[in-house]
């Protein structure tokens, strides 16, 4: 079985959610706490085993690009200060995997920039992380846990999580042919099905492991009424020709694509910090709202 070495990062969204703060930066950039959402995601991934990142970026998207880059002038300034913690950090950033860069030039998707991935991943299973996901885990990484699935099944593999009905929507979601209380085999999926159509309570969250087929499918699949290339649809027909499973990870996901959702993690995220989350602990509980 080919082991899992490369995952894509589908990254080009405006993220529009976040306006005015994403104006002229890249919302992957937001920081919870002290370290921008994608450096969560991408710590994730490297702590799964994936050894090359392959972000799908865009325009105003160069942050993401120097975030894991060098910073010859910082780590010079950082060595004459004698801060050399601080030096260790910003250089493990940059070492901590390859990354590779594709542009997707117009905004038809997330099965659009998957299928820009194809010739860097090549005839390979591979992952997909979706950044607005944080997954917070103090055990085995959310997508380390989609791999062993895959390692036990050989099938591609979906990140899936019990959302009460009246969120649904907002989500894909995975009809099923059998479910236990730890993963499901999945028959069918629907993107964002209005509440009484959905098929189960489980929804597809941003972890995926695929199948090189994926890219084949992505390239003949219908588009949806804005004429964009689903990821979904892709998904619907994989699952029609190969077994498909989902994984019903444990550990806590945020939705950071959202305001409430990115405000839940910024706490909860504050909260875990040792220098300070005592301390901040009590000045929650001390708010008098
Ligand atoms: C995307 C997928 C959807 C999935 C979600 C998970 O939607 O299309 O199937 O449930 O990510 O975060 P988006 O949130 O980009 O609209």
């Amino acid at each position: 079985m080919k082991k899992i070495r490369k995952a894509v990062f589908p990254v080009a969204g405006l993220g529009t959610r976040f306006l005015p703060a994403t104006k002229a930066s890249p919302k992957e950039m937001l920081p919870l706490v002290d370290k921008p959402m994608i450096q969560y995601v991408v710590e994730e991934a490297i702590a799964s085993g994936i050894e090359e990142i392959i972000l799908i970026t865009g325009r105003g998207k160069n942050a993401i690009e120097d975030h894991f880059d060098n910073a010859i002038e910082l780590e010079q300034l950082l060595k004459e200060k004698n801060k050399l913690e601080e030096l260790k950090m910003i250089k493990d950033i940059s070492d901590m995997c390859d990354f590779v860069y594709i542009r997707q030039k117009e905004p038809l998707g997330l099965g659009h920039a998957i299928l820009r991935a194809k010739n860097a991943i090549g005839p390979e299973p591979f992952a997909v992380l979706l950044g607005d996901d944080i997954i917070y885990s103090d055990g085995v990484p959310a997508l380390k846990q989609l791999i062993t699935v895959y390692e036990e099944t050989g099938s591609s593999v979906i990140a899936v999580e019990k959302i009460p009905r009246s969120k649904i929507s907002s989500y894909g979601v995975v009809d099923t042919e059998w479910e236990k209380d730890d993963s499901c085999k999945i028959r069918g999926l629907v993107e964002k099905p209005a509440e009484d159509k959905a098929p189960s309570e489980l929804a597809v969250i941003g972890r995926y492991i695929l199948t090189p087929k994926i890219f084949e499918l992505l390239e003949n699949v219908e588009r949806d009424k804005s004429g964009e290339i689903q990821l979904t649809a892709g998904l619907n027909e994989l699952c029609a020709l190969e077994d498909m499973y989902g994984c019903k990870f444990s550990g806590k996901r945020y939705d950071a694509g959202n305001k409430l959702g990115f405000l839940m993690a910024t706490v909860e995220y504050g909260l875990r910090r040792k220098e300070f989350g005592d301390e901040f602990r009590n000045y929650i509980k001390a708010l008098n709202l």
